[in-house]
């Protein structure tokens, strides 16, 4: 026996007992529920799995690299490619020119230029493509795009924040606005209120993986584009425009991506259209992998924000009226801007019921990056500021912020629907909370942490609890669709293509066993093959966390026609009716008779029954107004909730996460192996996020953090010593595919406990202070320092009298 079968022989042992915490599937002898390694786990860690860099050259492959501007924004006065065509090993130097169709790869609006034409946007954008002989002789030719003597700029205006923007009123989408009730009566008439700035920064994607594609020609017009992308049907169509061809020419193939996180929704078209154009124009396999610091250079990230909120609330902390604008960073160009502002909007009240309130969201445009589809999709960006709002109100009334949070949540009747007009109909979060309350300890641990803070006059401790609503479906309706074709070959075995990609997340793991269900078979029957445009048209991105809500019932769909059409088969040579008859453990069975699947299959050959088939899902009951920002964008939520204890170094701000507690609804899950991975990896990009990962653009607009020397993610010692993830058993009110619930995106908000946390521990570091801790997002050291130098400043400069006694605070979690 070779490693690899060792490994999965090993794996599958332990995957035989169900997880901890999860009740028994539907039908035990199904791989439902069942914690089975990922399909590729054995590839993974042996280095087998081919990711597109992997994919073996065709003879005459040739190399491309980008050449990038200097300028955040400036007009190209001239450019004269001479000295970069002949670099060695250079074969063509191409620009906008040379599109003979549309010059543009955006996936909403049409304003994302391929290579720039007589305008820079921002430092970073590609102007000009060089193809060479290999892939080092490609950059070492594009780097003279540093050149003056190469592209002559005049430099222009350029704005670089959101702030900038907002009061240029500079913005590539008009403003969002959804307000319900009253609330600047509301806030006005409450006893107490709140009012203040907070910022959060942005996120690198980081997949391990970076951008690349790989476009193949093909005869008669045709093109292969092997792409690392959580979009194939985009990449098809975007590599069509451009070559001003219909889009049955161009094939899209994605075996796997080592991670996207959003950063292949939209923008691995750039790497796609550039790849296979210059496989057009050549007639010669091209690749196009962007070396890291380049991937940070021109491609968009999270949105990062500055808010302005206000809430009027009564003594136990309830909100009785609030306000926030949050103006997002969307970059140069719109992207996705326009749903993730959406979704900003629709996660803004969390967990937590708001009668009357007002919200605002600026796509602020910016001479940056354009920002885009990271894990969360703005949700995270929306509700994080009312965790921080609930927070400062907590801390105003001298409450426990729990306490508040609780007095908050969504309840029954009056108090279950969302300001954008959704009914909250499958609230799980006040049982979930109680559960996780009780296992984490939380009010033990809180007597526990004053004592030892008052112990301690240098280190400081901090708890904090944090629940997470997710709404689940695409905020657009119709991208809520998916198809699958499944074929059941003559010998039994099964191969299943859906729409959905494979990026790490175990979507084909799920769908396979979904499938393997179906048939009653073991999961080693059952493979996934590459995502694959001319297998499945017309798809989605993978993304909104629905790949296996999506792709599971289609695949489901595909498979159940099959079965229908050998259960009648079985039941005319067995007798029995075709409705009882039973899929299971390799077998088909009816009327007390018995055939092996495969036997069946066979026999259903020779009878000329079809063995394959296609399938489709459209999520039902959704539907949105864009125009009044109301509807009921999402099929069901997902529901979550996490205690996180740090302890920080009021000397030097550094801080360390102790223990977490989470809790998370993943519905009942198929795979909870892979579900405990999503949330764990979830909460610790979250993390990231919030605490270590910052990005810095220098004055003039040159993003300064573009590798990991600058840019720290998460490592594996910042996983917590005691990390205690569990998931919540919790079967979908919506029949969902084996009423799941998906769990790709929902944890990333769980770790807003950990900042939470780390203010909880500033706040006790100047007890006397009135206000709450002003930290921003990401707490790094310098934040963390920062928040304790303002708050030891306020605390000095009141009289200890006047503690406790204002009734209205305006306090700034902002420390530009
Ligand atoms: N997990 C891994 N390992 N790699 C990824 O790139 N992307 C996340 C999440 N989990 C990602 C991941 C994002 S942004 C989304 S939307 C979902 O996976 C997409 O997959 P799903 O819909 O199949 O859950
Ligand atoms: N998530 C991810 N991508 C999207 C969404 C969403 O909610 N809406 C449109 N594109
Ligand atoms: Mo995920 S941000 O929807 O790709």
């Amino acid at each position: 026996m070779n490693r690899t079968d060792a490994f999965v022989e090993r794996a599958a042992k332990q995957a035989e007992s169900p997880a901890e915490n999860h009740a028994a599937p539907q039908q035990p002898e199904a791989a439902i529920g069942v914690a089975l390694p990922h399909e590729s786990a054995a590839l993974h860690v042996s280095g087998e799995a081919t990711y597109t860099d992997d994919i073996a050259e065709l003879q005459g492959t040739l190399h491309a690299a980008l050449g990038l501007s200097r300028h955040a924004h400036a007009r190209i006065v001239s450019m004269d490619l001479d000295a970069v065509k002949k670099a060695p090993g250079v074969i063509a130097v191409l620009t906008a020119e040379d599109i003979p169709g549309e010059n543009n790869c955006g996936p909403v609006l049409h304003d994302d230029p391929i290579l720039a034409v007589n305008e820079v946007l921002y430092l970073g954008q590609p102007v000009f493509a060089v193809i060479a002989e290999s892939h080092e002789l490609a950059r070492r030719a594009a780097a003279l795009a540093k050149s003056d003597d190469v592209i002559r700029y005049e430099p222009l205006n350029a704005i670089l924040t959101p702030a900038d923007a907002k009061a240029a009123k500079q913005f590539v989408l008009p403003p969002l606005h959804l307000k319900r009730g009253d609330p600047d009566a509301k806030i006005a008439a409450a006893p107490n209120r709140i009012r203040g700035t907070f910022e959060v920064g942005g996120q690198e994607q980081f997949y391990l993986e970076g951008q690349v594609a790989y476009a193949v020609p093909k005869e008669m017009d045709g093109m292969l584009v092997y792409s690392s992308t959580q979009h194939p049907s985009e990449m098809q169509q975007v590599v069509a425009h451009m070559l001003d061809w219909p889009a049955h020419n161009v094939v899209c193939e994605c075996r796997r991506m080592g991670g996207g996180f959003g950063g292949k929704e939209s923008q691995s078209a750039l790497f796609a259209c550039v790849a296979s154009l210059a496989a057009k124009l050549l007639r010669r396999p091209v690749k196009l992998r962007a070396d890291r610091d380049d991937d940070f250079m021109i491609t968009g990230k999270r949105h990062d924000a500055i808010y302005e909120y206000e809430a009027g609330f009564d003594d136990n902390g309830r909100i009785l009226g609030a306000r926030v604008e949050i103006a997002l960073r969307a970059g140069y160009s719109a992207d996705l801007s326009g749903a993730v502002a959406t979704r900003a909007v629709c996660h803004f009240d969390n967990a937590y019921y708001l009668s009357d309130v007002d919200i605002v969201a600026l796509c602020c445009k910016t001479n940056t990056q354009s920002n885009t589809a990271f894990r969360g999709f703005g949700g995270p960006q929306g509700a994080l500021v009312m965790e921080v709002m609930l927070d400062s109100i907590a801390r105003q009334l001298n409450h426990d912020p729990l306490d508040v949070r609780l007095a908050n949540y969504y309840g029954i009747a009056e108090r279950d629907t969302t300001p954008y007009g959704q009914r909250v109909e499958d609230n799980i979060i006040a049982a979930l909370t109680d559960d996780l309350l009780d296992s984490s300890d939380y009010r033990a641990r809180r007597a526990a942490i004053a004592e030892f803070n008052a112990k301690s006059p240098v280190l400081k401790r901090g708890l904090a609890f944090s629940p997470v609503k997710f709404g689940i479906s695409f905020n657009v309706p119709f991208l809520n669709q998916a198809g699958a074709l499944v074929h059941v070959y003559k010998d039994g075995s099964v191969l299943v293509n859906h729409g959905g990609t494979e990026m790490g997340q175990g979507l084909n793991t799920k769908v396979a066993q979904v499938v393997a269900n179906e048939f009653g078979l073991p999961l080693s029957r059952v493979r996934v093959s590459a995502t694959d445009t001319s297998k499945i048209a017309n798809t989605s991105a993978t993304a909104a966390s629905t790949g296996s809500d999506l792709n599971g019932k289609a695949a489901e769909a595909a498979a159940r026609t099959i079965r229908a059409r050998l259960a009648e088969l079985v039941a005319k040579q067995l007798g029995g009716n075709a409705g009882d008859v039973r899929f299971a453990n390799g077998e088909v069975t009816v009327n007390g008779g018995a055939m092996p699947f495969d036997q069946l299959v066979g026999a259903a050959y020779l009878a000329r029954v079809q063995l394959w088939s296609d399938g489709f899902y459209a999520t039902p009951k959704v539907h949105w107004d864009a125009k009044t920002l109301t509807g009921h964008p999402f099929y069901y939520f997902a529901y979550g909730a996490a205690v996180s204890e740090v302890v920080i170094d009021t000397l030097t701000g550094e801080w360390k996460l102790l223990r977490a507690d989470v809790l998370h609804d993943a519905g009942q899950s198929i795979n909870p192996a892979i579900d405990l991975g999503q949330v764990e990896g979830g909460f610790i990009q979250g993390m990231g996020w919030l605490t270590t990962e910052e990005l810095w653009w220098s004055r003039d607009g040159r993003l300064m953090t573009h590798a990991p020397s600058t840019y720290k993610i998460p490592a594996v010692n910042d996983t917590p010593a005691a990390f205690h993830v569990r998931l919540y058993q919790n079967p979908n009110a919506e029949p969902t595919v084996f009423r799941s619930k998906a769990v790709g995106e929902p944890p990333l908000l769980l770790p807003f406990s950990v900042f939470l946390a780390i203010r909880d521990a500033i706040a006790a570091a100047v007890p006397s202070a009135q206000h709450a801790p002003m930290l921003r997002a990401p707490a790094t050291p310098e934040a963390i320092l920062d928040a304790l130098d303002a708050l030891h400043a306020q605390s000095a400069s009141e009289p200890a009298s006047a503690q406790g006694t204002s009734k209205e605070a305006t306090t700034s979690d902002t420390n530009a």
